[in-house]
């Protein structure tokens, strides 16, 4: 249902995570301008800072207001040195405690790279990462596999001998991110840079686990639904390298939680780096958008990290929430957003330190919330 107005929660969290989500407010605001949508947006301290310094991760009422929210906006979580009790990264519920409680069991992360950026791997390269062969979204599932809390340790006397991991794949979980990938795969207007085709990877280690095996079993299964789809097959290992390689051959890939998390970093250089990765985590009523790099404490108060990551989450939450209220006006907008990433990115007026630019993070928001302006 289509809203006056959307309420969207901010939270920035640790270190640059604070920098990049002033940047993001800064293009939502620069929308709002030129349009009849509009936003609520609500600020929700939290993370690892904020557990050091009161003890508890949330504000007080913040985890009710993120509840509440038509979408979340989230920046980077942990703090060297801050740890909690029980094991868990301190930042743990903004991050892992929200996709488990809000049931957001796809964690979207487009690679793509853009004209005027600059990859991350030597030269040699050059004429295989050109933009126009680097375009795919990995889906990663979100809440089992080895990050299912079903772990802990063994310690006897007051020290650990053993420490456990359970890796659980059920059919639910898999089920519907294959489903999910395959149904965007369906909708997504290009296929492959390669070929064109509207293949999807399945990425395993069915050689060997067992978790894997049903995973794929699972894969071939919902396949049988999409005949208009190329399935592909990739153990985890191989892609690692053809990813690098034959970036052109990837469409829509999707796989396991731990495995999806090193692959889309690993996929990271490829369109020239972490500053540049977003994730979208949806479930199928609520969404949280993130750039997938850290709090970076090295970087942080410096004003000088790439935002374009954030910008591209929130380009990821204009589209989700139009699907979502059937809005066609914040499709609209995603495209403009997008658009203006793409022009301040082309001309190279918005290079940051990571890309050889000299451009504070600042100073690159204002860049794009220029161009936004000025399309309106
Ligand atoms: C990511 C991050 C998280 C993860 C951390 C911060 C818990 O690395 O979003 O990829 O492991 O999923
Ligand atoms: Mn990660």
């Amino acid at each position: 249902m289509v809203k006056d107005r959307y309420d969207v929660v901010l939270l920035p969290g640790d270190g640059t995570g604070r920098e990049v989500i002033r940047e993001g407010q800064k293009v939502i605001e620069a929308i709002q301008e030129g349009s009849s949508l509009k936003f609520n947006l609500t600020h929700v301290d939290g993370g690892a800072v904020y557990y050091r310094d009161h003890g508890s991760e949330w504000e007080p009422g913040g985890r009710e207001k993120v509840e509440k929210a038509d979408a979340i906006l989230l920046g980077a979580v942990g703090w060297p040195g801050v740890v909690r009790p029980d094991g868990n990264i301190a930042g743990y519920e903004l991050v892992l405690g929200l996709r488990f409680g809000l049931d957001l069991y796809a964690n979207v992360r487009p690679c793509r790279l853009y004209p005027g950026v600059v990859h991350k791997i030597g030269d040699e390269f050059k004429e295989v990462w050109k933009p126009e062969n680097v375009d795919m979204v990995i889906f990663r599932e979100n809440t089992e596999g080895l990050y299912t809390p079903a772990h802990g340790e063994l310690t006897r006397g007051g020290r650990t001998e053993v420490a456990v991991d359970t890796r659980i794949i059920t059919e639910k979980g898999a089920e519907r991110i294959i489903r999910r990938a395959m149904e965007f795969a369906r909708r997504r207007s290009r296929g492959a840079p390669e070929d064109g085709v509207k293949r999807v990877t399945c990425v395993d280690k069915s050689n060997v686990l067992r978790g894997c095996q049903f995973f794929r079993e699972t894969f071939r299964r919902v396949a049988q639904e999409f005949p208009d789809l190329e399935p592909d097959y990739a153990y985890v290992d191989a892609f690692a390298q053809w990813v690098v390689r034959s970036p052109e051959h990837y469409n829509v890939v999707v796989t396991t939680n731990m495995f999806g998390d090193i692959v889309t970093d690993l996929a990271s250089v490829i369109q020239g780096g972490m500053g540049f990765a977003a994730g979208g985590n949806v479930g199928d009523q609520r969404g949280m958008f993130e750039p997938v790099h850290g709090s970076a404490p090295k970087h942080a108060g410096k004003n000088e990290v790439n935002p374009f990551a954030t910008f591209e989450a929130t380009r990821m939450m204009f589209d989700w929430l139009g699907e979502k209220h059937a809005d066609p006006r914040l499709g609209r907008e995603a495209a403009r957003i997008e658009a203006a990433v793409a022009k301040a990115l082309s001309s190279g007026k918005a290079k940051t330190y990571d890309q050889g630019g000299k451009v504070s993070t600042s100073g690159a928001g204002d860049v794009v919330a220029e161009l936004i302006r000025q399309s309106a």
